[in-house]
């Protein structure tokens, strides 16, 4: 099962508390770990965390800075216990705006990771499903251009292989949290038959008791798919 998060609502969360909205960034770190912790044990094989998108640079520089700080404490704390707990970390984005030392944590932890067999986590960072697919068309359009394939040969299939999510599932779930009832450019391609849950928690209130009970319902939905299906 592949379970995509939009982690929404640190900022309200910290701001309902009288705290800097970097403080609520800072608790929905901690909310990760837990969460990357409790998937294998129910089920979760493939989690996609949404942590930066490509609109997101549209806030003050300061939480930009912070933001990206806390994902250079991310990234360097938690390797070896994420190489420990058998996880592969992937990144999903265009990397190229980041600052060179984080490109270099991103680099190091996926590739100590990269033959891991347990869980699957994808990392969106400067994520936006428009531009995943202009990357995409790009790449392919290249490709033809080159003789590298025929135009024939361009179909759903071959299209997702260009995608960042090449060779992964399409996410079953799609969770986002603090109560807003959009994607907010998270996965535009992969989320074409995705069950949706719009939960009223904020990231830091998102517990693993919280995400038990969003699993239980999803398992109770009927997926069709579009063909008909005896209920
Ligand atoms: C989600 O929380 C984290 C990121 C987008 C990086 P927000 O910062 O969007 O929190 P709200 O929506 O303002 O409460
Ligand atoms: C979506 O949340 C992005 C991430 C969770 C990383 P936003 O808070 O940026 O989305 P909008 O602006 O409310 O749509
Ligand atoms: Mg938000």
């Amino acid at each position: 099962m592949h379970v995509g998060i939009i982690m929404d609502g640190n900022g309200r969360w910290a701001t309902k508390r009288g705290l800097a909205r970097l403080i609520g960034h800072k608790r929905g770190a901690t909310q990760v770990k837990k969460i990357v912790k409790c998937c294998p044990g129910f089920g979760v094989d493939t989690l996609t965390l949404y942590a930066f998108s490509t609109e997101n640079w549209k806030r003050a520089a300061h939480e930009v800075e912070g933001l990206m700080k806390l994902f250079r404490g991310y990234l360097s704390n938690n390797l070896v216990e994420l190489h420990e707990k058998n996880v592969c970390v992937r990144f999903l984005g265009d990397p190229s705006p980041l600052s060179a030392d984080i490109l270099k944590l991103m680099e190091n932890l996926r590739t100590l990771t990269a033959h891991n067999t347990g869980l699957n986590l994808n990392v969106a960072i400067n994520y936006g499903g428009r531009d995943e697919l202009v990357r995409a068309t790009k790449a392919m359009a290249s490709k033809v251009s080159s003789g590298e394939i025929a135009l024939e040969e361009i179909d759903e299939d071959s299209f997702a292989a260009h995608l960042d999510t090449k060779g992964q599932n399409d996410p079953d779930l799609i969770i986002r949290t603090a109560g807003e009832m959009r994607l907010s450019n998270f996965m535009t391609w992969q989320s074409a038959y995705s069950e949706f849950a719009f939960i009223k928690e904020s990231w830091p209130d998102f517990t693993p008791q919280v995400f038990d009970a969003v699993l239980q319902n999803f398992h109770n939905r009927t997926r069709q798919f579009g063909a008909v299906v005896a209920r």
